[in-house]
């Protein structure tokens, strides 16, 4: 193991990731990740889903639950995390999870399932390696012909009040000293930043962070960020490719700016340009794609007609809130939706919450018998639906065992 490699081990031995116990499993969804290409040939009954860089594992624990029928593993190099996720995994008798310790940077260590994983899901990981390149280039060789990686790294440019403040740090403390005399000396250099540069931005509050992810933005030991020019270099050299953005309005010229005479220039620029712009023009701490071996495609939309007949599933990361006012929200990925309680929409939501599993469109619609709705209307509002993703199209699989 090398240097780097060996101090960010004992770092997180030291500040186990994630901190607390609420997990966040929102994209660690199987079926809904390979929705988003189009239909791979050979996808099995059962996924197999790898979490690379797992931590103390409470999300993957959370998403194993929820989906009995696939089979999860998680590794990392963090002995403490690993015995801890582990233990856990015991005490709820999660059959289709197992943990395992393993260096991402040695081929040798990682648990490979024969046909590949159908998923590898890596989040916050591959900033921290002494050599991203090498790392991704074993993940993609643990990756099914027509699977999928789901990936978030630091973004070079929302990271930048982040950086600034790390600088003030380094100069303040360059003569080393005990480690707790750095975190004190970082907290209160944060309180002065949340009037400076973290102010109004997502790194405000960073000097009241809980002790865990307080270490991991201000005392970690190795990360370098990436903006969309060297993070597609570097997919480009293990030969993935983009597929889309976990939050793709983020990523929306629609969505940054509504005036016209921008939009068309913008709107006119390759994708991956436009994306260059957005992320010097707003706060994007955080990269968080979907990626695809280079010859797979990303997902057609569906037509009219295939929304119709189609399988859909309501989208695993839509809630149904009531917020402090009492009114009922419908919210994907903890964002409010422009659903109404008096539209089409919700009510063909309410009807698919409790259909459960999967209906077609057209059997959706018939739950309404008792309304006067038009046709039109019907299709209308399973367009709306699907476009906020509220809706999605598991592909069937071949039923093929893993
Ligand atoms: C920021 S934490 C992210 C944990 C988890 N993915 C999450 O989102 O909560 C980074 C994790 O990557 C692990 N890690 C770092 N280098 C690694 C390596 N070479 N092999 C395996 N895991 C590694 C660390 O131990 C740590 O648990």
């Amino acid at each position: 193991m090398d240097r780097v490699t060996a101090a960010v081990r004992a770092f997180y031995e030291a500040y186990p990731y994630p901190p607390g116990n609420r997990p966040d499993c929102d994209a660690y969804h199987g079926r809904l990740l390979l929705s988003y290409i189009e239909r791979p040939k050979g996808m099995p009954k059962q996924l197999q889903l790898l979490e690379a860089g797992c931590g103390r594992g409470i999300n993957l624990a959370a998403a194993a639950a929820l989906q009995p029928q696939d089979q999860f593993t998680g590794i990392d190099i963090n002995r403490v995390a690993i015995d801890e996720a582990s233990a856990n995994t015991r005490n709820k008798a999660l059959s289709n999870l197992n943990f395992h310790l393993a260096d991402l940077l040695d081929p040798a260590s990682l648990p490979g399932v024969s046909r590949g994983y159908d998923v590898i899901l890596s989040y916050g990981v591959i900033h921290h390696l002494s050599d991203p390149l090498k790392g991704l280039q074993q993940l993609t060789q643990q990756l099914a012909p027509h699977g999928v990686m789901s990936l978030m790294v630091d973004g070079r440019y929302g990271r930048q009040p982040l950086d600034r403040f790390l600088q003030a740090l380094q100069i303040v403390s360059a003569d080393g000293g005990a480690d707790t005399e750095r975190e004190s000396t970082a907290r209160a250099l944060a309180r002065i930043a949340e009037r400076g540069v973290f102010h109004g931005n997502c790194w405000q509050g960073t000097s009241s962070v809980d002790e865990v992810e307080f270490a991991d933005r201000c005392l970690h030991v190795h990360e370098q960020s990436y903006d969309i020019e060297s993070l597609w270099q570097l997919l480009d050299r293990v030969g993935l490719k983009f597929i889309r953005w976990h939050e793709s309005d983020d990523w929306s010229v629609a969505h940054i700016s509504d005036d016209l005479e921008l939009f068309e220039p913008l709107q006119a620029l390759e994708p991956s340009v436009a994306y260059q712009v957005i992320e010097r023009l707003t706060y994007r701490p955080k990269l968080s794609l979907v990626v695809a071996r280079k010859e797979d495609r990303p997902r057609l939309p569906l037509t009219e007609e295939q929304l119709l007949s189609n399988r859909l599933c309501l989208s695993p990361q839509l809630k149904q809130i009531t917020d402090e006012a009492g009114h009922r929200q419908w919210r994907r990925r903890g964002r409010k939706l422009s659903i109404d309680v008096q539209d089409l929409a919700h009510r063909l939501l309410m009807a698919a919450s409790e259909i459960g599993s999967g209906f077609t469109g057209s059997q959706l619609l018939q739950q309404l018998t008792g309304e006067s709705i038009s046709p039109q209307q019907g299709v209308d509002s399973l367009r709306q639906l699907y476009a906020l993703e509220c809706l999605y199209a598991p592909h069937e699989t071949d039923g093929t065992q893993s």
